[in-house]
């Protein structure tokens, strides 16, 4: 199979790497694509040095796109390489609201990927991270409404964002006042609640992005859904505070042991040993930490609980080659004939 990946020398590019060395898709060929700028330079890939190439305007010679260049490379592109033959598994937030382009996490809507058309979106980073822990509550007791408070770390914005962190903290630490080009503010020993751009109901376009998209994976339009979406001086992982109101009463120890056996999660649940969800120790993970699992003292039956999520991987890179392997599973991705 050959695999191509536009935006390689990205954040999400470089976790893409990653995650496919360890892949069960029988990969031959990887093609590396990004920008004129880096252009020449080289990644490794099982020890090899792979040369990146810039992205072509038309078709690529590939069975699968992994994409993650941004909304409008991938708006400008994905039609020719669809055109061209390839499957397009793309990150941005082009196509994910089209009705045609499935939205899926393969825990929880992995059947929705084998009716794509040529495109398949992978959600929203926090959308994503909340969904693996939200969808199995949602199917045992209904989940009626979420409400949830995020703490997202720079690496959403990219490489460029988490550079911005690490430089701005370093000037800090040596006297100086910090600066602020990726983020509305500067980030060292800050919170801002400004992810993406504000809409006329006064919420962030990101917070609106965790509302459409959780609906349209859970396949739920009657979900009632509020999110304050916040950037936090971290490197990589989101963490979220979740509040659910549920059609059934829950107890946290049902919730517990349901979320023990789903796949994706890792319940991290033990206060009194200071167990409990964070950044460090869900950075560099594949599953979801969950934990803080408890009663909720605004809803009846409802369940309180925090999540932890690497954003570069279930994110973002690992769902993404997660639903390449879900297909080639179901044998509905296979590797076309080149003489
Ligand atoms: P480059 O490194 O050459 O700029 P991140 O989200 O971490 O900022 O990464 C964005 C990725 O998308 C990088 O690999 C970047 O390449 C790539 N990219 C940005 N703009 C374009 C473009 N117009 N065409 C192709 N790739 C692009």
């Amino acid at each position: 199979m050959r695999v191509a990946i536009v935006g390689a020398t990205g954040a999400v590019g470089h976790e893409l790497l990653k995650v496919l060395e360890h892949s069960s898709l029988p990969i031959d060929e990887l093609l590396l694509f990004a920008s004129p700028r880096s252009a020449g330079s080289t990644l490794t890939f099982r020890d090899q040095a792979l040369t990146v190439q810039v992205t072509p305007e038309g078709p690529i010679d590939a069975d699968v796109v992994l994409a993650s260049a941004g909304g409008s490379v991938s708006k400008a592109l994905a039609p020719a390489w669809v055109a061209g033959g390839a499957l397009v598994i793309d990150n941005s937030s082009a196509f994910r609201y089209d009705a045609g382009v499935p939205l899926v996490v393969p825990e929880v809507n992995g059947d929705a990927a084998l009716a794509h058309q040529g495109i398949i979106a992978n959600p929203n980073c926090t959308t994503a991270i909340a969904v693996v822990a939200v969808a199995p509550i949602h199917r045992a007791y209904g989940v009626r409404r979420m409400i949830v408070s995020t703490y997202q770390a720079t690496s959403g914005a990219g490489a460029k964002g988490m550079d911005e962190l690490l430089n701005e903290t370093h000037k800090v630490l040596h006297g100086k006042e910090a600066g602020a080009e990726v983020f509305a503010h500067p980030i060292p020993f800050n919170v801002i609640p400004h992810i993406d751009a504000f809409q006329d109901n006064g919420y962030t376009k990101e917070e609106m992005k965790v509302v459409w998209e959780t609906r349209k994976i859970l396949g739920d339009d009657t979900l009632q859904i509020s999110c304050t979406a916040v950037r936090i001086p971290t490197q990589r992982t989101h963490s979220e505070a979740i509040t659910l109101d549920l059609e059934r009463p829950a107890t946290p120890a049902a919730v517990r042991e349901l979320l023990a056996g789903s796949a994706g999660v890792e319940v991290r649940d033990a206060p009194e040993d200071k167990l409990y969800p964070m950044p460090l120790t869900a950075s560099g993970k594949y599953d979801v930490e969950v934990g803080r699992i408890r009663e909720s003292l605004v809803f009846d039956g409802g369940i309180d609980l925090f999540v932890a999520g690497d954003q570069l991987l279930k994110g973002a890179a690992l769902n993404a080659v997660q639903i390449a392997e879900y297909l080639h599973a179901k044998g509905a991705l296979k590797a076309k004939v080149r003489v």
